[in-house]
């Protein structure tokens, strides 16, 4: 019987995965380090950290200079996120988010990023979940499943009455880890691990996702 949504943010419910690659080429493009929209791929719902690890991979940089590369792309992407509003949304959003109140279904947001209150508020959705988890709410990121573990845990319901929403594949896992459900949004290749994968929010009701998972199960 599942209780509650744990909805990830960049990717699922706006488009700000766009952003964040940007910035990350942006960052790469200065420091003459090889990046392109492929390679972004790996970084997908990945940390900030984890992310400039993998961009720059066995180059040498010091600590010092780690944290300046994190803060230049987060200055970046702060610029990039100014505009946005609730015309950023992703189709089917909204939607969705309505009738699980209506259904008396609980949701949270469950992202990685430090800037999910800011693009949570640009949006106009931060009051309309029940829970808001973000880049400051655990200190083990995705793929590890404490950050959805903890949105459970704030919804007050169990990890398997959990149904998780992603884009990325570390968040896949970071859900079955949990011993949550997930839902994939996006290509096979990307989300294929998730017990059920949709393109995208677009036109998708509560009433579609309970047949999906049951499906799933049998
Ligand atoms: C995730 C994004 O939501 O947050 C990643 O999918 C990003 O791309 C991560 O690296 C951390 O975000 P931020 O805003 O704290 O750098
Ligand atoms: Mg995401």
């Amino acid at each position: 019987d599942i209780r509650g949504v744990i909805f990830d943010l960049d990717g699922v419910l706006t488009d700000t995965a766009e952003y964040h690659y940007l910035a990350w080429q942006k960052l790469a493009d200065e420091e003459g380090i090889p990046f392109n929209r492929q390679a972004n791929e790996a970084l997908r719902g990945v940390s900030r950290r984890a992310s400039l690890m993998l961009i720059i991979g066995d180059r040498q940089y010091s600590e010092a200079q780690i944290q300046e590369m994190m803060e230049r792309k987060n200055r970046y992407y702060v610029e990039l996120i100014q505009n946005i509003s609730s015309k950023d949304l992703l189709p089917g959003a909204i939607a969705l988010l309505d009738e699980l109140k209506q259904a008396g279904i609980k949701t949270a947001i469950g992202s990685g990023s430090k800037n999910a209150r800011t693009v949570l508020e640009k949006l106009g959705i931060a009051d309309k979940v029940d829970a808001i988890l973000d880049g400051y709410s655990v200190q083990q990121p995705k793929p590890a499943p404490d950050l959805f573990l903890h949105a459970a845990k704030q919804l007050g319901i169990e990890p398997k009455q959990s149904v998780v929403m992603e884009d990325a594949a570390a968040g896949i896992e970071a859900a079955l880890a949990g011993g949550m459900w997930a839902i994939g949004l996006g290509p096979v290749e990307r989300v294929g691990a998730a017990h059920v994968v949709l393109p995208s929010l677009k036109g998708i009701t509560w009433t579609d996702i309970q047949a999906k998972l049951n499906e799933a199960v049998r």
